[in-house]
């Protein structure tokens, strides 16, 4: 569900022409709709309704501040994964009370920072990681809440990339030594723990791996407490799929997931605590581009875009699918095989590939449609092309909420060695 539709043949979000955001903006750029944002956010939530939740959003899939604070002001908490993060959580306004701090690799100083922001809980990922807050912690005096993230070694049936529940995969403490860590950690010092973790990977799309892991962390959650553990929330991480096509299978509705963890952990009375990300973000962002060239080749026709795999990134690197349509929808007769691709120089640099597209021409705008999340977040400078600027819409206004950076922005971050300099 999302509010970019057509009215009169033109593509808007919410009560905007794209094009006009288009001539202001220039392309390629990012819209994002903050009623899509509001309904993702408020669905979600209201799956929850009768159990303690906290919804923390995961600003992985979409950092922009202004997407941040939409969600804030909902009442979203945040899960950071790194400083950077916490820093934009808070810049925001969520309250420190209201975030927790995941990740595999978090830094002596990104510990210590957290620690003095005062969050709600690191969800720790190993034991080497226990330590080291531990004694962070200690040394400041402070006492860091925990949860630890537990691997239940289950298959997300997802892309690979984005799987991260399995026991090969990077993240989180083995299924194996979750109790004897547990136990460890109640006597370390500056550590108190308060839940368990689970987070088993992005774009899932069927409820199978959510269940079958919630059976495994509620069984844990009953033994932990037999041992005499305090536990006071389950985290059961994000992933949740979204559509990426009208073609696919609806994946499961946020009142069919929330069911599920209703019934499977329920009986615990636990506070749930949720990671969404591109479940909130994915369906309320577009990427627009301007069609420079058509170029037919002996094999292939390419529509060469203004917008690159430095902008979207997800085709390239995950084979992702993302609908292409028209920002002018007219009808110009049958529609065309080609690919859309950007004027990066890799052959890897492509939107979509061997896609019916309908007959474009130069100067045509065009909506990659579903890239609010992990779209913009994954953005580059690659080929030295400024990074994508980001626009807000609401209602009948839009903002500019990134701005596109200068050349000379970009350029003067670099400098010369003081061998090099040129004498003037
Ligand atoms: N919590 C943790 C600990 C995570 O690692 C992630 C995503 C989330 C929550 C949010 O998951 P979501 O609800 O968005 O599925 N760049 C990839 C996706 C990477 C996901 C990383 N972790 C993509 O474009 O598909």
């Amino acid at each position: 569900m999302h509010f970019f539709e057509y009215r009169d043949g033109i593509m808007h979000a919410e009560d905007v022409d794209l094009r006009t955001i288009a001539a202001e903006v220039g392309t390629p750029f990012y819209c994002y709709s903050r009623a899509t944002l509001e309904r993702h956010y408020r669905v979600f939530d209201e799956a929850f309704a009768g159990v303690e939740h906290m919804i923390c959003y995961s600003p992985k899939a979409n950092s922009n501040l202004a997407v941040m604070r939409t969600l804030a002001e909902l009442g979203a908490g945040m899960d950071v994964v790194s400083e950077g993060e916490l820093r934009r959580a808070r810049r925001a306004g969520v309250p420190a009370s209201r975030i927790v701090f995941s990740g595999v690799g978090k830094t002596d100083r990104e510990i210590s920072y957290a620690l003095d922001e005062d969050i709600h809980c690191f969800n720790v990922e190993s034991v080497p990681e226990l330590e080291v807050l531990s004694q962070i912690a200690a040394s400041k005096g402070k006492t860091a809440r925990i949860s630890l993230r537990i691997n239940p070694d289950v298959d997300a049936q997802t892309h690979q990339k984005i799987s991260t529940g399995k026991a090969e995969n990077k993240f989180g403490i083995s299924w194996a030594d979750a109790e004897s860590i547990y136990d460890r950690a109640r006597n370390m010092p500056g550590l108190r723990i308060i839940g368990v973790d689970m987070h088993i990977g992005s774009q899932i799309t069927s409820l199978e791996p959510f269940e079958k892991a919630c059976i495994l962390i509620g069984s844990l959650v009953e033994r932990l407490r037999a041992a005499g553990h305090d536990l006071h929330h389950i985290d059961l991480g994000g992933g949740l799929g979204i559509p990426y096509r009208d073609s696919d299978p609806v994946p499961p509705l946020p009142a069919a997931y929330a069911e599920m963890a209703k019934r499977t952990l329920g009986h615990l009375g636990c506070k749930f605590i949720l990671e969404p990300g591109r479940l909130i973000a994915g369906n309320a962002g577009i990427m627009v581009t301007r069609v420079i060239y058509v170029k037919r080749g002996d094999a292939k026709t390419f529509v060469i875009a203004d917008g690159a795999m430095n902008d979207l990134i997800r085709p390239t690197l995950y084979e992702a699918f993302h609908e292409i349509r028209p920002v002018v929808a007219e009808d110009r007769g049958e529609g065309m095989l080609a690919d859309l691709v950007g004027p990066i120089c890799e052959s890897g640099d492509f939107l979509a590939q061997d896609r019916i597209l309908p007959q474009v021409e130069r100067g045509d705008l065009l909506a990659v449609m579903t890239a609010g999340a992990y779209g913009a977040v994954q953005s580059g400078t690659y080929n030295t092309r400024p990074l994508v600027p980001e626009v807000l819409v609401s209602g009948d206004r839009f903002a500019l909420v990134r701005r596109r950076p200068t050349y000379d922005e970009m350029i003067d971050l670099d400098s010369f060695a003081d061998w090099q300099r040129l004498s003037d």
